[in-house]
């Protein structure tokens, strides 16, 4: 018997070359189980192309990602989808015209793949697909808004929707990508609330840039610059290390 993977997800030199550049280079990342672990960096330093080669949207040019042990850097995007990992869907994955319960039921349906083809095993599917749309709807917050379409929520929560739904299929793993981004301030603690609270029963793997919301959900840190890591702790050692800072400024210069 093999023994269980000490981290749920690990990548080993990870690299995706655009040509001759590096966007990322090199990258050890360690995600353990049950933990809301984020990337952060300066603009450029790599984060949205690590996520696209971990989600298979990109194939990494080198390296290895191990998922469970198991390295699933040749699988495609659907088949990792399969082992249980989400990242959040874009707001044009929403259907506008579809209420917020049916959006999450299509959501829910989604995991089931062709099996869900077979009539009578559809109207018990059917079933299971509400039961877990209402749940997530309450998770949400979002149950008095139930038959409202899609196209009519805030834009806040429009991104609670999409978050909403990359949980319907019951991910081990949830990848999230700047979910705040664009979102009115009076908005904000709703999402902060929300991937704090997915964070106990998933590990969330985010990247964000508002530090106020990093540091007070994230039990790790990983410090992107160049497409390689800088730093990695906890938000109290990451606060204090100096090489963030210049990081940063470098940006500003
Ligand atoms: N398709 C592409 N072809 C060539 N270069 C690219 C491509 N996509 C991204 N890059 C470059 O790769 C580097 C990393 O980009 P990436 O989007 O991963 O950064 P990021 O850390 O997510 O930044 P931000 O915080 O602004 O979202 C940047 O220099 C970017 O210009
Ligand atoms: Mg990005």
């Amino acid at each position: 018997m093999s023994t269980p993977a000490q981290y749920l997800l690990e990548t080993q030199n990870l690299e995706l070359a655009y040509g001759a550049f590096h966007a990322v280079n090199g990258v050890n990342l360690k995600v353990e189980a049950g933990t809301i672990h984020t990337i952060i960096g300066p603009n450029g330093a790599g984060k949205t192309s690590l996520f696209h080669c971990l989600t298979g949207e990109r194939q990494a040019t080198a390296g290895a990602i191990r998922f469970n042990g198991q390295n699933i850097i040749k699988k495609p995007a659907h088949g990792r989808v399969g082992l249980g990992m989400a990242r959040s869907f874009q707001l044009t994955s929403l259907f506008q015209n579809l209420s917020v319960r049916e959006n999450l039921r299509l959501a829910a349906q989604g995991r089931d793949g062709l099996g869900a083809l077979n009539f009578w095993r559809h109207v018990d599917s059917r079933r299971e697909h509400l039961e877990v749309a209402d749940q997530v709807l309450e998770r949400l917050q979002l149950t008095a808004r139930a038959q409202t379409l899609a196209g009519e929520l805030s834009h806040g929560q429009q991104r609670v929707l999409e978050v909403g739904m990359s949980i319907c299929s019951k991910p081990q793993l949830l990848m999230l990508d700047e979910p705040t981004s664009g979102m009115g301030i009076d908005d904000i603690p709703i999402m902060t609330q929300l991937i704090s609270d997915l964070g106990r029963d998933h590990t969330v793997l985010l990247i964000e840039h508002n530090m106020s919301i990093v540091m007070s959900i994230s039990q790790r840190i990983t410090v992107m610059s160049h497409g390689q890591i800088l730093v990695e702790g906890t938000p109290d050692v990451v606060r204090a290390d100096e090489r963030v800072r210049v990081a940063y400024l470098g940006e500003a210069a």
